[in-house]
């Protein structure tokens, strides 16, 4: 095999062991058949694979957003070269078996700490260059809503927890509204390192990071996702369509509803669109039966 393409098969699969995948990939290593076409042919649907890996399903076809049809594949570093180039041999040319997919839809009996410890000290995409800390995520393990963000700022970075800046505290001010408390819910990010001058965080960079968010929210099983913004609405729906067409809407997501509002960040600069979020809020509220905050 072509050396660069075997490392590019092998960082796959390291990458699949980082997410938990390793015991599918082997699992369906024992159902193989002979007749496979070529790994480099078979490489060249990886990133898709690890698309369909990322178990983004929501009913968003259905709702007219249009699906992303590809996504750029990371390329993740590291070791561990031979054991995976046995593994790639034997077991990516296998058609036979359940959808990567099926397979990959939840990891059994995952945590929030298994994930954190996957995360590790991770180099996977170049936002590690610049962070400060690794912000994973805070709140309660039993949350019945989940707030997904898009990625640390600068204060989110020098203290290791989402939503501590300025979009933070309105967003408690939000939580606080609805008659929760911060720690009543759930909050993250699609990516968990600081994009340099808060710039979006990059498609590599989301295919990279996704799958722990995707990850979180099983382990979560929150009655509600509300994604706060076009980076995690576009990614936890796999449109390119912007917010403004969908925001407000209900969708499926694996078992939760999900409702995309306007980032905090963006109210901070256009106040006049406050009340647009607290109506989709309300919303929220009404599907958790709570009543707003009374003053
Ligand atoms: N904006 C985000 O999207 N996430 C944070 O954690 C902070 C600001």
């Amino acid at each position: 095999m072509d050396p660069a393409d075997r490392a590019r098969v092998e960082a796959w699969l390291r990458y699949g062991d980082d997410l938990g995948l390793g015991p599918y990939y082997r699992s369906r290593a024992t159902q193989g058949t002979a007749a496979e076409p070529e790994l480099g042919a078979q490489f060249g649907s990886a990133p898709r694979a690890m698309a369909a890996a990322t178990p983004a399903r929501a009913s968003a076809p259905a709702l007219g957003l249009a699906p992303k049809t590809s996504v750029s594949g990371s390329q993740p570093a590291g070791g561990a070269a031979q054991k995976s180039a046995q593994a790639a041999a034997s077991v990516l040319p296998v058609i036979a078996g359940p959808s990567l997919f099926e397979a990959a839809d939840r990891i059994e009996n995952d945590t929030l700490e298994h994930i954190r410890a996957d995360i590790g000290d991770c180099t996977r995409c170049k936002l590690h260059k610049g962070r400060t800390n690794i912000v994973f995520g805070v709140g309660s393990m039993k949350a019945e809503l989940v707030f997904v963000g898009e990625g640390p700022g600068h204060d989110e970075d020098l203290k290791g927890e989402p939503f501590v800046g300025r979009a933070g505290k309105l967003l408690t001010q939000m939580i606080e509204a609805m008659g929760l408390r911060r720690q009543d819910v759930y909050i993250c990010n699609v990516v968990k390192c600081r994009p340099p001058e808060n710039r979006l965080p990059e498609k590599d960079e989301i295919t990279t990071c996704s799958p722990f968010l995707y990850r979180q929210i099983d382990v979560i099983r929150p009655k509600v996702i509300c994604c706060l913004g076009s980076c995690a609405s576009q990614t936890l729906l796999q449109t390119t369509q912007g917010i403004s067409r969908f925001r407000g809407e209900w969708f499926d997501f694996r078992g939760s509803k999900l409702i995309a509002t306007y980032h905090p960040a963006y109210l901070l600069r256009n106040p006049n669109a406050k009340g647009e979020v607290w109506k989709d809020l309300q919303k929220v509220m009404s599907v958790l039966g709570l009543q707003p905050k009374r003053k």
